[in-house]
């Protein structure tokens, strides 16, 4: 059996010998190893953009979970050829949201409640679900954006349909001033929906998903950290609960947490209540501040940690003798509803 090390070395040889046909793109939630070979690493609107400019590469590696590949391969022309180290690597947030389910629901919704309903859907979700909201006149949004794109969406009509997350739905429509008897949460039988009275006012709806690693974080891990370091900063991603938001100091994507340890003062305490993989490295990129797990040791994102420096040596060897596997392709009618809602993200948020 080949070490560890060896493995690292022999995925940059391949690497070297491809590099004029492949590109490795890889999430902040990524193994260390990955994150250290990978050519751009980025937080999920980071890498869909940075997909979509790569120009001369055949071959896209993508470290990170299925809707991301799936993005990837919407974004790019035809022949860009997309591949996923790790094909069982889903997001179980995305896949809370099904496609029938959400179309029953659609149509019970255009039926029973007066007013124009703008669907918005988180970037994490799968192609079907994306091309659905393309189809019906909305758009993607991604942690970093939701704000602008809430904003849009209640330009365009009167009230969101947010899918997936119902706590980035919430924490964002909180942020924005929405009151809480303004939002709206879908529950029960979602292919038989029966809807309460106070849909007809609300403004957001939101899909009963969620992040089972973000969901995990509880305000007793914000007060107990308090407690142990005062004048700790606790910045967390907004797929926390509302009431963990409400008492960090900070929330946002991961990009955004990541900038802003980056721009404090040395010395700084930060507890960051994300993924475990992430906050242990900022505590490596940075090592004059203090970076804490908000709840130690930190939670994993078990289907992120699939993709290992084994299962990406094996696709690279694959690829050098000419074969091509774990390829993520998305169908072309699916592919270009959701390009519709993906590029009107883009265009919106510029
Ligand atoms: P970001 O949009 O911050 O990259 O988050 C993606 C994700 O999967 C968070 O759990
Ligand atoms: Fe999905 Fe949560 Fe993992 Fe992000 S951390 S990929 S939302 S399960």
């Amino acid at each position: 059996r080949r070490t560890q090390d060896q493995i690292l070395t022999d995925i940059r040889t391949l690497k070297h010998e491809l590099s004029h046909e492949i590109i490795l793109l890889a999430h902040h939630y990524q193994q260390d190893e990955i994150v250290a070979i990978a050519d751009i690493v980025g937080d999920s609107l980071k890498l869909a953009q940075e997909a979509a400019k790569i120009r001369n590469k055949k071959y896209i590696v993508f470290a990170g979970v299925h809707f991301m590949a799936e993005s990837a391969d919407i974004l790019t022309p035809p022949d860009r050829v997309v591949l996923l180290p790790e094909p069982k690597a889903g997001c179980p947030l995305a896949e809370m949201a099904d496609i029938t389910e959400v179309e029953s629901v659609w149509r019970t919704l255009k039926d029973q409640v007066d007013g124009k309903i703008i669907p918005v859907t988180y970037i994490n979700s799968t192609a079907v679900i994306k091309a659905f909201v393309g189809r019906n006149g909305g758009t993607v949004c991604t942690s970093g954006n939701a704000g602008k794109i809430f904003d849009w969406a209640l330009k365009q009509g009167d009230k969101i349909l947010f899918l997936p997350d119902r706590y980035l739905g919430e924490n964002t429509a909180l942020a924005k001033g929405i009151p809480p008897e303004l939002i709206y949460h879908l529950k029960g039988d979602m292919l038989n929906p029966v809807f309460q009275e106070d849909i007809h006012t609300a403004k957001v709806l939101l899909w009963d998903g969620y992040c089972s690693v973000h969901r995990r974080f509880k305000t007793e891990d914000v007060a107990h950290i308090r407690k142990k370091y005062p004048g700790v900063r606790v910045i967390v991603h907004p797929e926390c609960s509302h009431d963990v938001v409400a008492q960090a100091d900070d929330s946002g994507s991961t990009e955004k947490i990541l900038r802003q340890v980056e721009q404090s003062k040395s010395g700084s305490v930060w507890a960051v209540g994300t993924e475990a993989h992430m906050v242990n490295r900022l505590q490596d990129m940075f090592p004059d501040k203090t970076i804490l797990q908000l709840s130690n040791p930190g939670y994993q994102c078990v289907t992120m940690s699939m993709t290992t420096p084994e299962k990406l040596h094996h696709l690279l060897s694959e690829l050098s003798k000419g074969h091509v596997i774990h390829q993520v392709r998305v169908k072309p009618d699916i592919a270009r509803d959701a390009y519709t809602a993906l590029n009107k993200m883009l265009d919106i948020t510029g």
